[in-house]
């Protein structure tokens, strides 16, 4: 979706928008209008919407006015971007091809427009690129909006909310391919698409490589597959020259379970047990195209789980970069052993100030939290509290869970150092103590368990049934709240 700035209405504007909050109607709107949107009982709800047609200058005009809710809500952006989805839920397939979003008279802030931009845009995306039977009717018809008479600060406050955008997108699209596309490999390979020419710098670590440093938890993952694994880092020195903090995301690009074989309903799900890595890929690509000032690396760890003869077996031992032993239970708990190398290795190789990680860890996070917040679990107060806050900030929402040494003591194994499953009871509780076991003392580390987040059966606020794009907006804004000015 194209953004547009303009001082004048286009002449040939055939849909005309506003966006007003509770209890208000836009100056010197038509009494058909305004007593229509008073019969329809629109009273400015966020995420409202109220159509009407007049006659302007002699053309009839199709009006919408979208709700933003009262001024004062204490998520009053998250309501502002309701209220631009509002817009282009109804209008993508509608044949209009333009919105006029008409500012003059509106006492919004540049910062407030740019959320109804913004949440304009993030509702516009769709992955259509596999579809080659759609009805006219169904097509993509809405292609820009022109923003007339924007408040002061306006462009630039977009600015960055279209970076913003650009990298949810990007989150979407690397979860809603499919697993015969998108493989640690071509992961890589679109990650060097988006980021060419932004000044991060990409790591791309191979088998072998990885294979003398020792990940054998994280290769172990990969040996029933055909497609070589791939650990990327994305490196961004945007602030001075303090440690960076870190994000890593599990990247399996799909989890058949391995020998401990899922079941074959809901399997194909599993093409977005990447969406911790997708989340985190799509969060560097909005910090870099908006030149955020902090130093920041993301660590994804690529793999497909697959079983076949050279898989690795429930009852197998591995050692993890760090030396620790693992006895793999089940082969279906693989992103922790992902993750696990991962971690290790960014504290080896970045000496990071914090990390935070995100993976589709598990499907007990699911029971736990349903689809509104994801988990986070963390060794230390002030970050929980800064990811919490972000969380609410962004709409990305998290709820806290609990570590402790009891719930660590369930991963003891009889024969080496740890196993990697627990009881059944607890599951995301322990595999977030897993992880923990390879975070070195001191370190501010917290693990956002997304399983429940990343995919949505149903359309949302700001997005259609499918990829969510949850995470590249929280770890956005934790960013901008914590390391940035
Ligand atoms: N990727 C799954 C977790 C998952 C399940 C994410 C459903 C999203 C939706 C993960 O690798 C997994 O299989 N976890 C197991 C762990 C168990 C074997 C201890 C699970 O949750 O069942
Ligand atoms: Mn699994
Ligand atoms: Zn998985």
């Amino acid at each position: 979706m194209q953004v547009i700035f303009s001082e004048n209405l286009p002449a040939d504007a055939r849909l005309v928008a506003y966006v007003v909050d509770k209890g208000a109607l836009p100056d010197g709107l038509e009494k058909p209008l305004a007593d229509g949107a008073g019969a329809a009982r629109f009273k400015g709800n966020a995420g409202q919407l109220f159509e009407g047609f007049v006659e302007r200058d002699g053309k009839v005009v199709r009006v919408a006015i979208a709700g933003a809710g009262a001024a004062d809500a204490e998520d009053r952006s998250a309501r502002l971007e309701k209220a631009g989805a509002a817009l282009t839920a109804k209008y993508l397939t509608s044949g209009e091809k333009q919105i006029a979003l008409d500012m003059r008279g509106s006492n919004l802030s540049g910062d407030e427009l740019a959320s109804v931009l913004l949440g304009l845009r993030l509702r516009g995306w769709r992955h259509d690129a596999y579809r080659t039977k759609l009805k006219e009717e169904q097509k993509k018809t809405l292609e820009a909006v022109t923003v007339v008479g924007a408040p002061e600060g306006a462009e630039a406050e977009w600015s960055t909310q279209a970076a913003v955008a650009e990298g949810v997108e990007f989150t979407r699209t690397l979860i809603a391919e499919p697993a015969n596309k998108l493989y640690p490999v071509s992961f890589v390979e679109k990650c060097r698409a988006a980021f060419e020419g932004t000044g991060a710098e990409l790591t791309v670590l191979d088998e072998e490589q990885m294979e003398e440093l020792g990940m054998h938890a994280l290769l172990g993952v990969g040996l029933g597959s055909e497609q070589p694994s791939r650990l990327l880092a994305i490196t961004w020195n945007g602030g001075g020259d303090g440690k960076p903090t870190a994000f890593v995301g599990k990247g399996v690009t799909f989890d058949t379970g391995g020998i401990s074989l899922k079941p074959g309903p809901g399997m194909w799900d599993m093409k977005w047990d990447m969406g911790g890595a997708g989340a985190v890929a799509g969060a560097m690509l909005a910090l870099v195209k908006r030149k955020a000032k902090a130093n920041l690396v993301a660590v994804l760890g690529l793999v497909e789980n697959m079983p076949d003869g050279k898989a690795q077996r429930p009852g197998d031992i591995v050692t993890s970069m760090s030396g620790q032993t693992i006895e793999v239970l089940n082969t279906d708990a693989e992103g922790r052993l992902v993750l696990c190398d991962a971690l290790h290795w960014v504290q080896e190789e970045h000496k990071p100030a914090r990390i935070v990680d995100f993976a589709t860890l598990t499907g007990a996070m699911l029971i736990a939290l349903g689809h509104e917040h994801a988990g986070v679990f963390s060794n230390d107060d002030d970050l929980a509290e800064q990811l919490l806050a972000a969380g609410k900030a962004s709409g990305d929402k998290l709820w806290r869970m609990p570590l402790a040494p009891a719930y660590d003591k369930l991963l003891d194994s009889p024969i080496c150092d740890m196993k990697n499953i627990g009881p059944r009871e607890a599951g995301s509780i322990t595999a977030a103590q897993f992880l923990q076991r390879f975070i070195k003392d001191g370190t501010p580390w917290a693990h956002c368990d997304i399983a429940g987040t990343v995919w949505s059966d149903k359309p949302g606020a700001t997005w259609d049934k499918g990829a969510t794009g949850y995470g590249a907006r929280l770890i956005d804004r934790f960013v901008r709240d914590n390391l940035e000015g």
